[in-house]
C-alpha cells in the first residue's frame, strides 16, 4: 500500500513512523509519505489559509493551495485522482472511523489523507478532490494530523505482516471472531498478586472451555460493561 499525508507539519509523523507496526510494513515496501502544502503554494510567504467568507473565527485551507498540492504529486488534475486512489479528507464531520472503514481501508492499494488545520478545508475540496471524509470522533481537534495518524495505525496494522504474531489481528475487539464486541480480559504471569488471582478456567488448560469463556467475557463487555472485569 502507498500512503501519503498532506500535512502542513511532516515532520510530526517522523514519530508514527518509528513505531514497530509501522516500521514493519514499510521495511515490507508498503510506502508512507509526507508531502507538504506549504512546498507548493502559489501563495506569496507560504501562505496556505484565509478568513471564511460570511464572516467567522479562525481561518480555512484554501482550495488553490490544495490544489496544487495534489498536481504537483500526481501530475494530473486533482479531479481525477480519486478515481484512482481514495482521497480522504479528515474532517470532524466525517463518516466515523470503524472497524468496518478500517478493513475497507486496508484493502486498497493507495490512500492520499488531507489534514486541514484551522477551521478546516475550503468545501470544495472536499466536494471536488476527494473520495471520502472520515472523522476519528465526535469531538473536535486543531487540526487533521492526530486523526490521520490514528486512521494510519489502525489501517496499518491489519497489512500483512505488521504484527509479530499474525494471529493477533484476528481475533480482536470488535472483530467477526468476537461477534463485533470489544476484546475479552487478558492475564499474564504472576498468576497471583496480592491475592488477585487469574480466573481458574484460563490456567485449566481446557481450549474449548477458555474459548468459551473468552467470548462469554467480550459479549457482557459488548453489552455495556465496559469497566473493569465482572468477578
Ligand atoms: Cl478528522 N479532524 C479534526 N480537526 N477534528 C476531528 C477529527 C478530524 N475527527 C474528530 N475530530
Amino acid at each position: 500500500m502507498d500512503v501519503d499525508v498532506f500535512t502542513l507539519f511532516p515532520h510530526w509523523f517522523d514519530w508514527f513512523r518509528t513505531q514497530r507496526h509501522v516500521a514493519n510494513v514499510l521495511a515490507l515496501g508498503h510506502t508512507f509519505k509526507t508531502v507538504d502544502y506549504r512546498a507548493t503554494t502559489p501563495l506569496k510567504a507560504g501562505k496556505v489559509d484565509d478568513v471564511p467568507f460570511g464572516g467567522g473565527a479562525g481561518m480555512v485551507l484554501r482550495i488553490d493551495v490544495v490544489e496544487a498540492a495534489l498536481r504537483a504529486r500526481y501530475g494530473e488534475d486533482p479531479v481525477s485522482v480519486r478515481d484512482r486512489r481514495r482521497v480522504i479528507a479528515l474532517t470532524p464531520g466525517g463518516r466515523l472511523l470503524d472497524e468496518t472503514l478500517a478493513a475497507e481501508l486496508a484493502d486498497e492499494p493507495a490512500l492520499t489523507l488531507l489534514c486541514g488545520r484551522y477551521e478546516g478545508f475550503d468545501e470544495r475540496i472536499v466536494e471536488h478532490f476527494c473520495s471520502d471524509a472520515v472523522s476519528i470522533g465526535r469531538y473536535v481537534l486543531a487540526g487533521g494530523e492526530l486523526a490521520a495518524m490514528v486512521v494510519c495505525d489502525t489501517v496499518l496494522r491489519k497489512l500483512h505482516g505488521a504484527l509479530g504474531d499474525e494471529e493477533s489481528a484476528v481475533e480482536e475487539s470488535f472483530s467477526a471472531a468476537l461477534e463485533g464486541a470489544p476484546e475479552y480480559p487478558h492475564y499474564t504471569r504472576p498468576a497471583e498478586w496480592r491475592g488477585w488471582s487469574v480466573p481458574e478456567v484460563l490456567l485449566s488448560g481446557h481450549h474449548e472451555r477458555i474459548r468459551q469463556w473468552r467470548l462469554e467475557r467480550a459479549r457482557q463487555r459488548g453489552a455495556g460493561g465496559g469497566g473493569p472485569p465482572l468477578p
